[in-house]
């Protein structure tokens, strides 16, 4: 059997060929993965992998599409979605602790909303960020008041020899906007850890913070966030704004009025008018100020 046909006996519906990328992301933008699937357990995962492997075939591990920008000439490889399984969530009281066992294909909006209404401190850092559990791991995903590594204490992966491994405490290597293990291991679940307060006072920062998302952020357009991640002690948003950027356009890809930092697709943009745009306040930036600004979300597939 190949591996199509292995595939399709493995996952059924949950295989799927030349999928328009565009269609998955919440840029709305990417060429065709050559394949698409949606494993639902390790087990699924682990064969996958293996058969992937066996054929010397790229996979990429894809949470909801929220932080990344699919190149227009697709993913000439397999995307392995946590999207439809991976979907259990745990959430107990334990020595003065709100705490969290998940898998990675829970949504983060989901974790905040039960560790608020059991009044976990703290998780309004992460109130109105988009993704799934196991993409806001991978990017150490956060706003200027914190960042999830806060709460993480334990990481459960599945390295690239298949073997289950746990990461706690120091081992646990989280950087800005990152947690650096290496690019091929799936992060199937974490531990997260809050200190229990009072409900509603928790309930109410999470809505404050809701609040100020959507007075400073665009919505209504398809994006990816911010799309430069801030050097030591400066906002891209601002630098963006005085250097007279915003609004800036190519073809379909334009930088928010409401948010410097990030890029909304118009309508049709293509990968490449985003990193047209890109280019543009990467030059005017590096012109004004000689920094060069490196991108908070990733880039993936080919030309
Ligand atoms: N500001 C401007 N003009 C702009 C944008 C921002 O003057 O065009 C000002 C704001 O008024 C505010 C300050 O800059 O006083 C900071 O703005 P903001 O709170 O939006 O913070 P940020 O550093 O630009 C970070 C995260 C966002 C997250 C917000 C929420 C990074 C790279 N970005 O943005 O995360 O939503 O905080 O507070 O850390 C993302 O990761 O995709 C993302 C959007």
């Amino acid at each position: 059997m190949d591996f199509e046909e292995k595939m399709e006996e493995l996952l059924g519906e949950r295989f799927l060929m030349d999928y328009p990328m565009k269609e998955y992301t919440s840029f709305k933008i990417g060429g065709p993965a050559k394949y698409l699937v949606y494993p639902e357990n390790l087990m699924e995962l682990t064969e996958i992998m293996k058969e992937a492997s066996a054929e010397k075939m790229k996979t990429y591990v894809l949470g909801y599409g929220t932080n990344v920008l699919v190149k227009d000439g697709g993913i000439n490889g397999c995307v392995i979605s946590t999207k439809r399984g991976f979907q259990r969530l745990d959430v107990w009281e334990e020595g003065g602790h709100i705490v969290v066992s998940a898998e990675c294909g829970v949504s983060l909006s989901e974790i905040v909303k039960c560790v608020a209404e059991k009044g976990g401190e703290g998780v309004e850092i992460l109130a109105g960020i988009p993704g799934s559990l196991g993409g806001a791991v991978r990017m150490n995903a956060g706003t200027s008041s914190g960042e999830i590594s806060q709460f993480v204490k334990m990481v459960k992966i599945v390295d690239d020899k298949l073997k289950i491994k746990e990461l706690e405490g120091d081992s646990l290597p989280f950087k800005y906007r990152r947690f650096a293990i290496p690019k091929r291991w799936f992060i199937s679940e974490a531990y997260l850890s809050f200190k229990k307060g009072e409900p509603e006072h928790v309930l109410i920062k999470v809505s404050e913070q809701m609040e100020y998302r959507r007075r400073t952020q665009p919505h209504g357009r398809p994006s990816a966030g911010c799309i430069f991640k801030n050097p030591p002690g400066i906002k891209v948003g601002v630098l963006i704004e005085e250097l007279n950027l915003k609004g800036l356009r190519v073809r379909g890809a334009r930088i928010s009025e409401k948010h410097g930092n990030f890029v909304v697709n118009e309508g049709n943009a293509t990968a490449r008018d985003v990193l047209a745009v890109v280019d543009a306040i990467r030059k005017k930036v590096k012109e004004e100020t000689g920094l060069f600004l490196e991108m908070e979300i990733e880039v993936i597939g080919e030309e």
